[in-house]
């Protein structure tokens, strides 16, 4: 594994204010950064260590999918979580990513970008960012981490994105006049500190009003699938626990935790 020093020491410096970072793993490539992440918090790497890598040979996504992770064009991370009890919630924590990538991507470029329930960001109707929450359970049964891998796209990759992925991908290059494109880093440091600020404040929620403002799945119709079972409905609102509140075709309601939904009608 090629580690890049120069990166690792201006992420320290860049971070040095922030007691919730403890230190930086970032490499050449990688098969994901989340397999990194596990190997280190398999070998006791401490809560708020983070993985790095310039390009991923198998990114994934939720639901077995692959994330394209080409060389240079994205922002490729995990953080090594060891949540207490408290902070255990898989959506909430995935909240709690959605809304730091928010706010750093607001305080950097000014551009306020849209939360897809529950771990996606979009512009314009079309993806920019994803995140994945993976859970490791120890030999007691407890939980005993959670690595939170986000990937962004910085920019258009020059050989244009996979074929499944475009025209629905965007990238912050393209969002923003290339010259205001924060480099990776600094993005990557502005996600860590405003992470670490709501997870540190655990139990209190009020990132969650941020989570729901910037929403565009409130008040849509959505599918989901439930115990096997394709259902549609409307999206009302967003609990305190990052739930998803669905209005049912049958006059009732029902809450989701975590999962997939789609829009029925895209934003595009
Ligand atoms: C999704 O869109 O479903 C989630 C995508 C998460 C991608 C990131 S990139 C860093 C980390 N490593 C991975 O293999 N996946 C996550």
């Amino acid at each position: 594994m090629k580690r890049d020093e120069k990166s690792e020491k201006k992420l320290h410096n860049l971070l040095q204010t922030c007691p919730f970072f403890s230190d930086a793993f970032c490499c050449d490539s990688l098969s994901s950064t989340n397999d990194l992440a596990k190997e280190l918090a398999a070998k006791e790497s401490p809560q708020g260590t983070l993985v790095l890598a310039e390009a991923q040979t198998m990114g994934r996504g939720r639901m077995g999918r692959r994330f394209f992770s080409p060389r240079g064009d994205g922002l490729y991370m995990s953080l090594i979580l060891r949540p207490e009890r408290n902070q255990q919630n898989p959506g909430l924590l995935t909240a709690c990513a959605a809304v730091a990538v928010y706010r750093a991507i607001l305080k950097l470029t000014k551009i306020s970008v849209q939360i897809k329930w529950v771990n996606d960001l979009y512009f314009d109707g079309k993806k920019l960012c994803g995140i994945l929450a993976e859970g490791q359970v120890g030999t007691s049964g407890e939980l005993d981490c959670v690595i939170l891998g986000i990937g962004l796209n910085l920019q258009r990759p020059k050989e244009g994105y996979a074929e499944e992925i475009e025209g629905k991908t965007v990238s912050l290059a393209e969002m923003t006049a290339e010259a205001s494109v924060p480099d990776r880093l600094t993005l990557c440091a502005g996600i860590v500190r405003e992470f670490a600020a709501i997870y540190q404040a655990f139990p209190e929620t009020d990132f969650l009003e941020d989570f729901r403002n910037a929403s565009c799945v409130i008040g849509q119709r959505i599918s989901y699938w439930q115990k096997g079972e394709q259902k549609e409905g409307e999206a009302l609102s967003i609990d305190e626990q990052a739930g998803l509140v669905v209005r049912t075709d049958d006059g009732g309601t029902e809450t989701l935790g975590t999962g997939e939904i789609s829009l029925v009608r895209p934003l595009l």
